[in-house]
């Protein structure tokens, strides 16, 4: 056989090949195999040297057209192989967008969040209207305004994230009471949801991220009696039950006189158990009446205008509503533990 008749043999045997191949890394294997450096084309340009000039210039013309044409062959297989490929992805993924799916896994309402809507609703009816507020403050809404001075020793109660820029994120929701005095002309009362946010030591019961409603009413001859009637409101409503409460003296900068609101143990009725620590109350909230100093900060004169302001701890409260014993649970997005809301 001469050299031409072998070349065309072996470019019909790659193209059977090629047409046959499957996969591109066969395709790869193919492509060595003929045009490779060990290829068979270099095989036989190594017999060149015993023929002849002219016989030589047509072998190696052939040589290169052959190759030329492998190559091509080889780039028109691998692109239909690419399409074959995504085609059949395609089938396996394709999925009729109108059909019913057999069985719906749905979300639902965080038990923070579930709770704080029904703390709404319960202030709404009672004429309160809901605000909100930024997360990053500004020092003067969250401390100065609320008679913190910028060296007043409770800053030392609320260990404080700050930006760079000299911002911080707000420790309480009290700095909704600041923007409220400004937006709102008294007489008002709102609430203010919100999350809050302390430099703290994480265990069962502190979270550097927490849960406040703030609570503000401003009007003429606000007292003490006007913020126990509101939190026996709540309390009942939200538990179910009529409930006691008393207050014990408590200091925030903002109020005065300032309270730490109790209620009573609702498991034993005040007589004393695990629940209450044999004490018969249950912590629930710091209040008070407005500080002078925070109208006169507003604008407003402190002898026409009185009102009253609580910080309820949201997560505090739906941990007993719950029986939950570690604050932590709230933000683990731990599957289990929030599939019991469902
Ligand atoms: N903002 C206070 C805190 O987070 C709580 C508070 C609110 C106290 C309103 C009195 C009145 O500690």
């Amino acid at each position: 056989m001469n050299i031409i008749d072998e070349l065309q043999e072996i470019y019909k045997e790659a193209e059977d090949l090629i047409s046959n191949v499957k996969k591109e890394s066969q395709l790869d294997d193919t492509k060595n195999l003929f045009i490779g450096k060990k290829g068979k084309l270099s095989l036989i340009s190594k017999k060149m040297g015993n023929l002849d000039i002219e016989e030589r210039k047509q072998v190696g013309q052939k040589i290169n057209e052959i190759s030329e044409n492998l190559e091509k062959l080889i780039i028109i297989k691998r692109d239909s192989i690419k399409d074959e490929e995504l085609n059949l992805l395609l089938e396996r993924e394709k999925f009729d967008v109108l059909q019913p799916r057999k069985h719906r896994e749905s979300g639902t309402l965080h038990p923070i969040t579930s709770v704080q809507m029904e703390v709404e609703d319960i202030f709404v009816s009672m004429g309160f209207e809901v605000m909100d507020g930024p997360e990053i403050e500004t020092d003067y809404n969250n401390f100065e305004a609320l008679n913190f001075t910028e060296d007043h020793p409770a800053r030392d109660m609320q260990d404080t994230f700050y930006t760079d820029d000299g911002n911080l994120l707000r420790t309480h929701t009290s700095a909704i009471q600041v923007r409220a005095l400004k937006i709102l002309k008294p007489p008002f009362r709102i609430i203010a949801p919100g999350r809050v946010f302390r430099y703290e030591e994480i265990d069962a019961s502190h979270e550097n991220t927490f849960n406040q409603v703030e609570g503000m009413v401003v009007g003429k001859n606000i007292s003490v009696a006007n913020l126990t009637y509101t939190m026996n409101q709540l309390l009942s409503q939200i538990f179910n039950k009529e409930t006691i409460v008393r207050l014990r003296p408590g200091y925030f900068p903002f109020v005065e006189p300032g309270f730490e609101l109790d209620f009573q143990c609702m498991v034993c009725e005040g007589k004393g158990c695990s629940v209450c620590k044999h004490s018969g109350w249950v912590e629930l909230l710091p209040c008070g009446l407005i500080h002078p100093n925070v109208l006169k900060f507003a604008g407003l004169d402190p002898e026409i205008w009185t009102g009253f302001a609580f910080g309820l701890g949201l997560d505090r409260l739906v941990m007993m509503r719950y029986g939950i014993s570690d604050i932590r649970y709230f933000n683990s997005g731990n599957l289990r533990f929030l599939k019991k809301f469902l």
